[in-house]
């Protein structure tokens, strides 16, 4: 096996003779994989059941003949015009009653029998034709599902959703029940006066909304079924679909058993300084899907993308070194959006592996540099590609807490990504490696487990959660977790509730942030942050902007609020529990503190937990390291140079890693001795 490198590859938007130049091209670039077709529907089908393969045909065999493998996309991202015209009831509507129009992409009801119907045709002719062809090594199902439209508001889609609410409920008693509709009256006599949640007067009811959420994931889950279906009567080649890192309308959770192989497009933004450590957090979710397997970064862009309001270019090495961070977290292919960048079209300013400006170009020689050294990295014997990215922290995931948080009418207006994302840097800043787990997943392989903002839990999870600081492990409960169960019933008796309320020896009687900024004192400032004050987080510290008032029964107090109707009252408690003994507990931590507070209080909470952190291996905070099998990856996200110290060969240069000097977006993939 060889680490996979290439791109989305639309040679359909070039004329023949370019062909055979991008054959020679993706060879002298180090290019061995190729995703054909990912938008050719129209041309594949130029007409209702009237199909012109020859094209690509001639597609697969010049790259078969070039040595390139091929991930053959099913081409049912966008269907034709012609499907609309004839059936204008396959084209989405909005929440707010606007069908969305042709002449884009994507525009597709995902609960439209007749669309799934016409891509099952298009995928069952591909499968017929191309399942045997040498060139074939994925099947790429699709495209970004959800990517544009996730929820779609139609009559179809409507009868879809109550036929999807029926299966759930039984009865609409039980749909009564569950969604709480005595309140404001919304009791529905049956089921056929129920809808999607569109636009209305005030707050919709939140369980309808949820369950639309849930809904609209598994529609789309249900169309990328509908062709894995057709494809596994027909090829046994392994499939995937590409994810988007944290994508919020689809839960990967549900749908990651159904590939083979994950995939992702992530894009991180130059311009920002914390794209690095959230794309850190992305690429980490990825292995953590694949239950730690490697997993394929199936679109970057080379450099700048065109879809910002600003769209910065990569700084020079930056792709580079951006690539390497996926690698080190368990990817075992880099691949890009696109191979060669259009001349026309949407997407002509977004960067290509082959510039505009042709091969004498910064692009391009990274992108030959990349592709050279990943083929080493490949070699004999060096066995990098399958390895495993050991970690002993988890912080638990969770779609409905992240749908059901960020409704109106929550008590928090905290985004959930935000809370997720300061617990994996500060956890990742400390050295650790992170992986990301259900709440009722077997979380026996982590010494700590981290459930921010869980807010949404079934008995199930709190359950799970609760058994493992029973049974020794660290559990680190965040604010705004088991508010309310599966249904959004609030679960009553103060918030946490049985069985977290014993396990953590606290409850919350009352949530109390501090009041919203007031924008003529701040001219629009930041909200005001709450204090605090405790060892663990290094003494008096800001708490960010959430506050609870937090009823100790049994635990230690660890920090408490400064400062307002808080003062002195509990900010963070832990309570020693089970086998764990004094390394296992639960904490609570009734605010997100600021972010070198965290990290501090992350270090308090590994270092009892009995988790030793690694030796670093360079001063400061710019370099990341990240530890896969045998080799350690040391990658300089920073302006200035950065030396090492680690013994070991770097795979690289094949110099001697320790003292070595890393400039500004350096990379050192050191082999060193491995025991586990
Ligand atoms: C992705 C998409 C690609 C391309 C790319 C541009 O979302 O899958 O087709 O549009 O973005 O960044």
């Amino acid at each position: 096996m060889t680490i996979r490198y290439g791109g989305d590859y639309n040679p359909e938007q070039w004329p023949r003779e370019v062909w055979d130049e991008d054959v020679t091209l993706m060879q002298r670039g180090g290019v061995n994989l190729a995703t054909v077709a990912v938008f050719s529907w129209a041309r594949l089908e130029p007409r209702p059941g009237e199909y012109d393969f020859g094209w690509l045909d001639d597609v697969l065999d010049t790259l078969h003949a070039g040595g390139i493998r091929v991930d053959l996309a099913t081409a049912t991202a966008s269907p034709p015009p012609w499907l609309a015209k004839l059936h204008p009831e396959t084209l989405p509507v909005t929440e707010d009653g606007v069908r969305l129009a042709v002449g884009s992409r994507q525009q597709y009801c995902p609960s439209s029998p007749v669309y799934r119907e016409h891509a099952k045709r298009l995928v069952e002719r591909m499968v017929e034709r191309y399942a045997g062809h040498p060139a074939l090594e994925l099947w790429h199902v699709n495209n970004e599902y959800g990517c544009h439209v996730s929820r779609c508001y139609c009559e179809v889609s409507a009868a879809a959703f109550r036929g999807w609410l029926e299966a759930r409920y039984g009865t609409v008693e039980e749909l009564n029940r569950a969604w709480g509709t005595a309140f404001w009256s919304q009791r529905y006599d049956a089921f056929d006066e129920v809808s999607p949640p569109s636009a209305a007067p005030s707050f919709r009811n939140p369980t309808q909304l949820l369950d639309f959420d849930r809904f609209s994931s598994d529609e789309l889950l249900a169309c990328y079924d509908a062709e894995v279906e057709v494809i596994r009567a027909g090829s046994d080649v392994p499939i995937t679909t590409n994810f988007m890192g944290f994508f919020k309308p689809v839960d990967y959770w549900k749908w990651a058993p159904h590939v083979d192989v994950v995939s992702d497009d992530t894009y991180p933004d130059p311009a920002d300084p914390l794209s690095t450590p959230y794309a850190a957090m992305v690429r980490d979710l990825m292995r953590s899907l694949g239950g730690g397997a490697p997993w394929l970064l199936m679109e970057q862009s080379p450099s700048a993308v065109n879809w910002r309001e600003r769209n910065a270019a990569k700084a020079p090495g930056q792709m580079r070194a951006w690539s390497y961070q996926s690698v080190a977290r368990g990817a075992d292919g880099i691949l890009f959006f696109q191979w060669r960048q259009s001349a026309a079209g949407s997407e002509k300013f977004h960067s290509g592996m082959v510039p505009h400006g042709g091969t004498d170009t910064r692009v391009w020689r990274e992108i030959e540099q990349l592709g050279g050294e990943l083929a080493r990295l490949s070699g004999e014997g060096v066995g990098l590609e399958g390895s495993r990215v050991p970690s002993s922290v988890a912080i638990a995931l969770d779609w409905d807490s992240w749908w059901a948080i960020e409704q109106p009418a929550s008590p928090t207006s905290v985004a959930y990504l935000e809370v997720l994302f300061a617990w994996h840097h500060a956890l990742t800043s400390l050295g650790l490696a992170v992986d990301f787990v259900r709440a009722d997943g077997d979380l026996s392989a982590y010494r700590a487990v981290v459930a921010p903002a869980h807010f949404v839990a079934s008995d199930a999870q709190v359950a799970n959660l609760a058994a493992y600081a029973e049974g020794g492990g660290t559990l680190v409960v965040g604010f705004g977790t088991a508010i309310v169960d599966e249904h959004l019933h609030v679960r009553l008796g103060g918030y946490l509730g049985e069985p977290l309320r014993r396990t953590l020896g606290v409850w919350v009687e009352e949530f109390d942030p501090p009041a919203a900024p007031d924008l003529r004192a701040t001219g629009g400032g930041e909200a005001p942050a709450v204090g605090l004050d405790g060892d663990v987080v290094g003494g008096s510290a800001s708490g960010g902007t959430w506050a609870e008032v937090v009823r100790v029964e049994d635990a230690e107090v660890l920090a408490t609020f400064t400062g307002g109707a808080l003062a002195g009252a509990p900010a963070i408690t832990r309570r020693a529990t089970g086998r764990g003994g004094a390394s296992g507990g639960g904490w609570y931590v009734a605010t997100l503190p600021e972010p070198d507070a965290l990290r501090r209080l992350a270090a308090a909470i590994v270092d009892a937990a009995g988790i030793e952190l690694p030796e670093p291996i360079a001063d400061g905070d710019a370099v990341e390291v990240v530890r896969r099998g045998g080799f350690v990856f040391a990658i300089n996200h920073g302006a200035g140079p950065v030396s090492l110290r680690l013994a070991g060969a770097d795979l690289l240069t094949g110099s001697e890693a320790d003292g070595l000097e890393l400039a500004p977006q350096g990379v050192a993939v050191v082999a060193v001795e491995t025991t586990d």
